[in-house]
């Protein structure tokens, strides 16, 4: 079977090299589009493909078109809201992520911009510390519980809400229980937010929650800019002086932050959070894994798709 990788944001080399010995060795061929500009060399290039490993490449109708052969795609990550997954189920393509593979590198990044903006970015000037702050987690699936337990190293005061986790399972990752997101946003000083694109999620944090947080609010995104109301985010900033935002992707609104905001902001370029050789490799070689195991033993285990 012929494998493509396909990411506009490539993979560290090591974790190619080592995506190219599992598909090698159980006989496949691996095809690379690495750091490709337009989404006409990601139809190209797929046309001949059984299978395909993308990061937050999107899987679209078109591409789906063009990719005549294709048996299954695997995101290699958390996050499938790339993939539309009713086009892959009409196209008998099979829909896969690599849950957990790369959290803890995305946990890390939360406290890489929590540190940098705590230390007014590494200007010189007199900074805060973590230590003794609150920190609540909305949503403590994988990346959260890495955040939890780098938080509590920190000394930091930690709070999740997820109706999706019992408060038992909570309580014993040693983390304080919000019943609801209010109670958590009320709370907390910083916020790290761990929930899905989705469409319940999209734009869910607004004005409303985010006027709850006390003073020198810092919300903390390394989840999706869709999750924000940017409405409500800009009209929070414009209120609150004391209020920041780092996000991991520009929010659609950066030119007003770059323009009023000036030392309240931090965004990255490009999505970071996964962006380790660690995670590489971790969420790449398991994509590989289960495309080999998928097509000798036509394992499902992470299929994403009906
Ligand atoms: C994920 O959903 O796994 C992360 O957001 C990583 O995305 P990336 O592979 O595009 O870096």
């Amino acid at each position: 079977m012929k494998i493509l990788v396909a990411t506009e944001k490539a993979f560290a080399p090591v974790a190619i090299k080592l995506i190219r010995e599992v598909t090698e060795a159980a006989g496949h061929e691996l095809a690379l589009l690495e750091n490709y500009k337009n989404v006409s060399e990601l139809h190209s290039a797929v046309t001949d493909s059984d299978a395909m490993i993308v990061r937050s490449d999107l899987v679209t109708p078109e591409v789906l078109d063009a990719a005549k052969k294709l048996k299954i795609v695997v995101r290699a990550g958390a996050g499938y809201d790339n993939l539309d997954l009713p086009a892959c189920t009409a196209h008998k393509v099979v829909a896969m992520n690599t849950p957990g593979q790369n959290s803890n590198a995305v946990a890390e990044l939360a406290f890489e911009m929590m540190l940098f903006q705590a230390r007014g970015g590494f200007s010189g000037k007199s900074g805060t510390e973590l230590r003794g702050k609150t920190l609540g987690i909305h949503a403590i699936g994988n990346v959260g519980k890495y955040v939890a337990e780098i938080a509590k190293g920190f000394g930091m005061d930690v709070y999740a809400y997820d109706p999706f986790v019992t408060d038992d399972v909570i309580k014993a990752s040693g983390v304080k229980v919000c019943k609801n997101p209010e109670e958590l946003y009320s709370k907390c000083q910083y916020v790290s937010l761990h929930i899905p694109a989705n469409d319940k999620t999209k734009k869910s944090i607004g004005y409303g929650l985010m006027k709850k947080m006390p003073k020198d609010a810092v919300l903390v995104n390394t989840a999706r800019k869709e999750v924000i109301d940017e409405d409500g985010l800009l009209k929070v900033f414009e209120e609150r002086p004391d209020f920041k935002y780092l996000s991991d992707v520009e929010p659609d609104c950066k030119a007003v932050f770059e323009e009023k905001y000036k030392n309240r902001f931090l965004f990255t370029m490009k999505k970071m959070g996964a962006q380790t050789e660690e995670a590489n490799i971790n969420a790449g070689v398991a994509a590989a894994r289960q495309i080999v195991d998928y097509f000798k033993t036509g394992n499902e285990k992470f299929r994403v798709n009906k």
